[in-house]
């Protein structure tokens, strides 16, 4: 019989135990939410996977490092919800691979800036944030303003689709159309646009 004294006089034993209890535990926290209807379905009808434009202008968004200065998660605290508008669920997420949640906020939270600016505003902010915030300390992106050049935006649409992002043929086939004679800052603009409207604070 396993008494107290042997697990505890025998680190090897108790290494195992102590892995099993985790796993054990672990399992039954993460298991249920990949079956919970609010972590794996679209929020609304307003919750798109992004098209190509956006697409791009989101891995510009990683490519540039934007996350290491804004978080995309608004916790459900009055000092946010006054501020960002309504806090972030998890069904508004589902097409994120990976999502932009982000833990630092040297900047403010990007999650419902979609349609807080006009796309002019968005672009003079990013080649210059001094030129509209004057006390800003965001650095300046002047590369953006250079044409988009995506030439994988096709196999890329077609690898996210494996992960469940249910893109069509037809979607695929006209992607590297849609960016035609569009620029990065277009793309990141359009990304930034588009960000947090499935749920509007509505008071
Ligand atoms: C070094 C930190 C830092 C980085 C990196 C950074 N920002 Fe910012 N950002 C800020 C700060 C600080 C503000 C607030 C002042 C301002 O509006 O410029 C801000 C403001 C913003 C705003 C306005 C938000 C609002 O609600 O008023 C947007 C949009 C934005 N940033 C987008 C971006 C994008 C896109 C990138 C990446 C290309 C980026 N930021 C990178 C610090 C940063």
């Amino acid at each position: 019989m396993l008494t107290h004294e042997k697990i505890e006089t025998n680190i090897t034993l108790m290494v195992v135990l102590i892995t099993l209890l985790i796993s054990v535990a672990g399992l039954v926290q993460i298991v249920p939410l990949f079956f919970q209807k609010s972590t794996t379905a679209p929020l609304n009808e307003l919750v798109k996977p992004y098209d190509a434009l956006r697409l791009v202008g989101r891995d510009i968004y990683i490519r540039e490092g934007c996350y290491n200065c804004h978080s995309q998660m608004i916790r459900p605290f009055r000092a946010e919800t006054e501020r960002y508008g309504h806090y972030s669920v998890a069904g508004e997420y589902i097409y994120d691979h990976p999502f932009q949640w982000g833990s630092k906020r040297t900047g403010p939270d990007l999650h419902r800036v979609g349609g807080r600016y006009s796309d002019q505003w968005h672009k003079i902010h990013l080649l210059d944030p001094r030129a509209v915030v004057p006390e800003s300390n965001m650095p300046a992106y002047p590369w953006l303003d250079r044409p988009l050049r995506e030439p994988h935006i096709g196999a890329k649409m077609a690898a996210l689709r494996m992960v469940g992002v249910p893109y069509t043929d037809q979607e695929i086939a006209d992607a590297p159309k849609a960016l035609e004679g569009k620029t990065e800052l277009d793309a990141i603009v359009a990304y930034l646009q588009g960000l947090g409207l499935s749920l509007k604070q509505t008071r």
